[in-house]
């Protein structure tokens, strides 16, 4: 379907802009990095860019997960608009590059080294049928929690290990008075946390079937059913106004001390590092308990329009800023991702993302580094869109028992496909 709808546009758009010689010197960028922590770390390319003489045009449109910017950048794209680069995840970048639309850096890929650089699992959705169309920003991974520490300290909780503890110690917040589970009623936000209950509950083998190989008699499982059972459990641990709440805001709940912990990917860390709160100090980040040792991931990429020639310079060197070894330090910090190279020290990271690297190197190495089906990086955009949609009935009540969820995820699993 993208690719009918694109069709054509390619050519027109450079028509348009065969007429001029010079090269514009102005990087258009559409994005989803709209909150305090995003805007901070994207903060860290613009400078860059702007030493090296590019002006910045900013295309943002808000939206946690990036459904409303995907949309816009569908329309732009359709119109023959084509931004010098947009965020983008996995799968949809696959799909416009099948669709004939992107352009391709793979001198500049082979200039700066890239295929030694950046990891395979990347390298899987940033080069179609050989070229590179997209650079890598970061790895986030979502199997994370996001704890008050002094609310921790308040109710004597400690690290929780299996999901039972974490029933537990969501326990002893709501004894105290506390929301125990900040959560934002969205449906990308409640699917990014069962991507986590589903690798908690099933093991990693089990995620990897489901999630990733999409094997319907994973689908069908008990496992899965109990996935939704513990979902369910996790939902009883809200606040009544968690409907329609954005993410950032649900982080503020934690960082605030109104809610104990988030479950969320470690973009939430660039918002605890927004508002200057150092880890094991302020705040604790765990791994969300019985995943350890397995990584949930996903990765922002700069999609890389065909776009005229004219403006081809602006987006060499916006690839090669992004890809380059101080800026994946500079940016990931901020951003509370870990870099998209496997050669960046992890001197200048917080304790959280060194752990990220760490677990990140590991999970590379042992066959644990699984793609998020809520992220974009399980199955193409059709299927996380049908996953993110029976995640979220269920969770607001229009799916009602797990035995129907189920009945319905693999329904819509299937019609997607
Ligand atoms: C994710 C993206 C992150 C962060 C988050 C919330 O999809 O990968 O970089 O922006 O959405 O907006």
């Amino acid at each position: 379907m993208l690719r009918k709808l694109l069709i054509g546009t390619a050519l027109a758009s450079g028509l348009a802009f065969a007429a001029h010689a010079e090269d514009v010197k102005e990087v258009q960028m559409l994005h989803w990095w709209t909150s305090g922590g995003e805007a901070a770390a994207l903060n860290v390319l613009k400078q860059d860019l702007a030493k090296e003489g590019y002006a910045w045009k900013d295309v943002p449109v808000a939206g946690g997960g990036g459904d409303a910017a995907m949309t816009a950048l569908k329309a732009m794209v359709a119109a023959g608009n084509y931004p010098t680069a947009s965020q983008m995840l996995g799968y949809t970048v696959l799909d416009y590059a099948a669709a004939g639309v992107m352009g391709d850096l793979t001198e500049t890929a082979k200039k700066e080294g890239w295929d030694k650089s950046v990891p395979a699992a990347l390298q899987k959705f940033s080069v179609y049928d050989g070229k590179w169309v997209a650079a890598p920003v970061n790895v986030h991974s979502v199997n994370w929690l996001w704890i008050n520490k002094a609310v921790m300290d308040k109710i004597g909780g400690t690290e929780p290990k299996t999901f039972d503890d974490f029933v537990a110690l969501l326990d002893k917040a709501k004894a105290a008075g506390v929301v125990p589970l900040a959560l934002g009623g969205q449906n990308w936000q409640e699917a990014t946390m069962f991507d986590s209950v589903v690798l908690s509950t099933g093991g990693p083998e089990f995620y990897k079937k489901a999630m990733n190989d999409l094997d319907d008699a994973s689908l069908k499982s008990d496992t899965m059913k109990k996935s939704f059972d513990n979902l369910a459990k996790l939902v009883t641990y809200v606040d009544p106004n968690f409907s329609g709440r954005d993410w950032n805001l649900a982080t503020a709940m934690v960082i605030k001390g109104d809610a104990l912990v988030q479950v969320m990917g470690d973009w939430a860390k660039g918002e605890f590092h927004a508002a200057n709160k150092t880890p094991g100090t302020d705040f604790l980040c765990y791994r969300f308990p019985g995943t350890d040792g397995s990584v949930i991931y996903n990765s922002d990429m700069f999609g890389m329009f065909n776009v005229p020639d004219d403006r081809k310079a602006a987006q060499v060197a916006l690839a090669t800023a992004t890809l380059s070894k101080s800026f994946q330090s500079a940016f990931n910090v901020v951003k509370g991702s870990v870099p998209a190279r496997t050669d960046v020290p992890d001197t200048d990271f917080d304790a959280c993302g060194k752990k990220g690297i760490a677990d990140l190197k590991k999970a590379n190495e042992g066959g644990t580094l699984f793609g998020s089906l809520a992220q974009g990086y399980g199955a193409p955009p059709a299927v996380a869109n049908a996953y993110k949609d029976v995640v979220s009935k269920f969770v607001h009540g229009q799916i009602k028992t797990s035995d129907e969820a189920v009945t319905e995820l693999v329904k819509a699993i299937d019609d997607a496909k």
